[in-house]
């Protein structure tokens, strides 16, 4: 998730007509209909054969086995090493590009030193590094890193919002973390272009399995209309989450040339997920907002998420205005109706990076 997992293009930046509009929705419909279609086959196929397993095995853990099997006990170790009382973890996940000096990895941990009641969070916290670089720059700053290796792949550099090389990373990510619910470990995973305020652990909801920020939130946390962001979710390990990130996962060679985040959008309507019984909540963005949607009010600001931004020199730039903005707050400097002052150059990514992509892979 190192780059961007959250960022979603804003809808103000994309300049489809309203006809281009129309028939894209059509598209998603008929898709999402033709989806639900095969779902349904699948799950009268499989009880037909096997009434207890929800999901053909050939589906849901054939796929699986191979690397679930695996025991990795240095994992286990970094895991048990930072968990808390529950077995919980706050991961993240770290290239090269991100874990430069002055970059996203120094503000990412600055956040938990000048948030309030975040500082103690630090000690849970295992920085998963997708580069031998990355492992490196985090030993220097952080008791608890993991390097993850991916065969074949070279996530070191600033993977670009939606090239492949991002949707490697993003999916590797998802399957990473199905491993650590298999461990018994329940996790905040955080993307590290997050900034921590305040303790989420106030915020959420006791009863639900998978909790998941949002881009922009409807004003239910029940209402599967919001739009989630990948960069944040608190997932306790029980066999429903297990079986809902095998799913999610396996769902991704239903929609090549997607990420995470907009397959979740489509199977966040699967009939699969009543059937397992997996509880989703939505987090409002009024805790846990981002330059999508700011949380406007500074007490009740938990996380903060440099989303609908590409480009990392604009999420660095932003994120340093936005903890200026916090410290001012919190040492009584700011007016007593306190406003952030970004996004700033974040606003303005998408059409930049646009222009910018063509001749230059790092574009923003
Ligand atoms: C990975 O990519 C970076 C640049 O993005 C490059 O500097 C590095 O040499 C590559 N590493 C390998 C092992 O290919
Ligand atoms: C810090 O958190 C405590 C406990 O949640 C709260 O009472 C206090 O008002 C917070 N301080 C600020 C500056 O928000």
């Amino acid at each position: 998730m190192k780059p961007s997992s959250g960022d979603v293009q804003p809808g103000g930046a994309a300049p489809f007509s309203a006809h281009t509009a129309v028939v894209r929705w059509k598209t998603v419909r008929l898709s999402v209909a033709f989806f639900g279609v095969i779902l349904g086959l699948l799950v009268l196929y499989n009880s037909a054969i096997n009434p207890f397993n929800i999901l053909p095995v050939s589906y849901s853990y054939r796929a699986f086995r191979s690397y679930s099997s695996l025991r990795n006990p240095l994992l286990e170790k970094t895991l048990t090493k930072a968990s808390n009382e529950d077995k919980t973890v706050i991961l993240t996940t770290l290239n090269a590009a991100w874990a430069e000096p002055e970059s996203l990895l120094d503000l990412f941990l600055k956040s938990f030193h000048a948030g309030n009641g975040t500082q103690r969070l630090l000690k849970h916290l295992v920085i998963v590094c997708l580069d031998a670089k990355a492992y490196q720059r985090c030993g220097a700053s952080h008791p608890h890193c993991y390097q993850l290796d991916t065969e074949g792949a070279n996530f070191s550099g600033e993977a670009y919002f939606m090239t492949a090389d991002y949707l490697k990373m993003m999916w590797r990510r998802i399957q990473f973390l199905t491993s650590v619910l298999e461990m018994g470990f329940s996790f905040v995973f955080t993307d590290s272009d997050i900034m921590w305020l305040q303790d989420p652990f106030n915020h959420f909801h006791p009863d639900a399995d998978f909790q998941i920020a949002c881009d922009t939130f409807k004003g239910s946390s029940e209402d599967l209309n919001n739009r989630p962001n990948g960069g944040f979710v608190y997932v306790k390990s029980n066999t429903k989450t297990i079986r809902f990130y095998k799913f999610w996962y396996e769902s991704r060679t239903m929609f090549p040339g997607r990420h995470d985040q907009d397959v979740l959008n489509k199977i966040k309507h699967s009939p699969l997920i009543p059937e397992i019984g997996l509880k989703i909540r939505f987090l409002d963005t009024a805790n846990f907002g981002g330059f999508c949607q700011m949380g406007r009010d500074f007490t009740k600001v938990c996380t903060v998420h440099a989303n609908c931004c590409v480009g990392l020199n604009n999420k660095v730039h932003d994120l340093r205005i936005l903890l200026n903005d916090w410290s001012k707050f919190v040492n009584h400097k700011a007016s007593s109706r306190p406003s952030w002052s970004v996004p700033q150059d974040c606003r303005t990514s998408f059409q930049r990076g646009r222009q910018s992509k063509h001749g230059k892979k790092k574009g923003g």
